[in-house]
């Protein structure tokens, strides 16, 4: 069977590697493997989304959530960016969620707090969501995703995701403002937009 990123257990021979994730404002380097999102470097849009994209206040508690953390890029960023801060880190993908604990334990990142998505405590509500969704999971699979975590915000706190545009960035932005809340690119930089969305109540 063909092995997706997504799998919840992947069955592809392992193949560890490190990729280093530069920022103006922060250097890790992180451990990857076969069978999770972009072993072999630092998605684009990942980067992107830490570039453009709103950083937390040094001194905030969160709680924040990576949502789809694969082996941890966003979490791990959030993390150094707000050491003080509980960021959740949720993947579907088992190998992800391992290589995200040892990328976050290894930068000693205390904050950083690894789970599938049924081990999050379901009262649980976030100051805010950063994602690289899993677009390839389909369209119905990724509304209901989304339709699921999103209104998990706090009163007033909001969601960036950022989406190729030859993923469908755009069409979903319209989903997004007439089933979430207003949605706003915040920024379009090579072929991605950084979605920001700001649930109804
Ligand atoms: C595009 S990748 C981004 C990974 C990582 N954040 C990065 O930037 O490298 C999306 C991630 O979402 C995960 N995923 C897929 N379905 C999910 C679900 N239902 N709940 C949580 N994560 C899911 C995939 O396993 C994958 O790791």
């Amino acid at each position: 069977m063909q092995q997706h990123y997504f799998s919840a257990r992947p069955s592809s021979p392992s193949k560890p590697g490190t990729v280093d994730l530069v920022l103006p404002d922060l250097r890790l380097t992180l451990d990857t493997d076969a069978g999770v999102f972009s072993p072999q470097g630092v998605d684009a849009g990942t980067k992107l989304l830490l570039l453009d994209g709103p950083a937390p206040d040094a001194a905030a508690a969160g709680p924040f959530l990576d949502l789809g953390c694969g082996y941890g890029p966003i979490a791990c960023a959030l993390g150094r960016r707000a050491p003080d801060a509980e960021v959740w880190a949720v993947d579907v993908n088992e190998r992800a969620r391992e290589l995200c604990v040892a990328n976050a334990d290894r930068a000693g990142l205390d904050g950083v707090r690894v789970a599938a998505p049924e081990d999050v405590p379901a009262d649980l509500s976030f100051a805010g969501i950063w994602s690289n969704p899993p677009i390839r999971i389909g369209k119905p699979a990724l509304h209901a995703l989304l339709l699921d975590w999103l209104p998990r915000l706090e009163p007033g706190a909001k969601a960036w995701l950022v989406v190729h545009k030859h993923l469908g960035a755009d069409s979903l932005a319209g989903w997004l403002g007439a089933s979430i809340g207003p949605t706003t690119r915040v920024s379009s930089r090579a072929g991605y937009r950084i979605l920001e969305v700001a649930p109804d109540r």
